[in-house]
């Protein structure tokens, strides 16, 4: 395999990401949370991400490759804007390997970037962690999905559990999967 693609996400214990459009999880998520998060964002070469996941925590010097069907193109050196429609995830790593090569991918969401991977079935490791906080109305990790327990969206989409543990006293779990 020449590219590895983790998806790493925070939910609420009812399965949503966000509660709109430009709520960042550091709004809610844990300080445990978080600090798995920048470990991941810095073991990848790239991050994934649409347009709003961007602009709701704007980093102008990291390596992102943000979807959008209005912007396309190199908007900042390290910064690749492209509307992904007919590509596989090999072209997206054509697409930037000139400025660094893409070998681990880190998928950051939202919704229809997740669903853009899972469809290509792209989507190699996910660490999940389950915040105990409920949001009722927001974002789901999938469009499709239809339940509203975080761990069991990814059981009943092929994924195994390699490892699990509480991050905190507060109830945060936390799991790593493979597909
Ligand atoms: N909890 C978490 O782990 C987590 C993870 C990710 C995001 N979030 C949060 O979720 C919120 C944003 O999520 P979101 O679902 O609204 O948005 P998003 O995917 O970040 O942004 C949506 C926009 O990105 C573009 N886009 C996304 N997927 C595309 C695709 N497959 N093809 C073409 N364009 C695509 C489109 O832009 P155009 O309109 O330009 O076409 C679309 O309007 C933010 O608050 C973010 O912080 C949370």
């Amino acid at each position: 395999m020449d590219q590895e693609f983790t998806l790493t996400v925070a939910t609420s214990s009812d399965a949503l990401i966000a509660r709109a459009v430009d709520d960042a999880p550091q709004s809610w998520a844990s300080a445990e949370e978080q600090a798995l998060f920048f470990r991941d964002v810095e073991a990848a070469d790239w991050a994934i991400m649409g347009k709003n996941t961007h602009l709701a925590a704007d980093k102008p010097h990291r390596r992102r490759i943000i979807f959008s069907t209005k912007s396309k193109g190199w908007q900042r050196p390290m910064q690749f804007w492209v509307d992904p429609f007919d590509l596989s995830p090999a072209d997206l790593a054509r697409h930037v390997s000139a400025r660094h090569p893409l070998r681990k991918g880190l998928i950051l969401g939202g919704t229809r970037v997740h669903d853009w991977f899972l469809a290509r079935n792209a989507i190699d490791r996910v660490n999940l962690t389950i915040e105990p906080v409920t949001f009722v109305n927001g974002l789901p990790i999938f469009s499709d999905q239809t339940g509203s327990d975080p761990l069991a969206i990814f059981l009943s989409r092929g994924f195994k559990v390699v490892s699990e543990r509480m991050l905190n006293d507060a109830g945060t779990r936390y799991f790593e999967l493979i597909k």
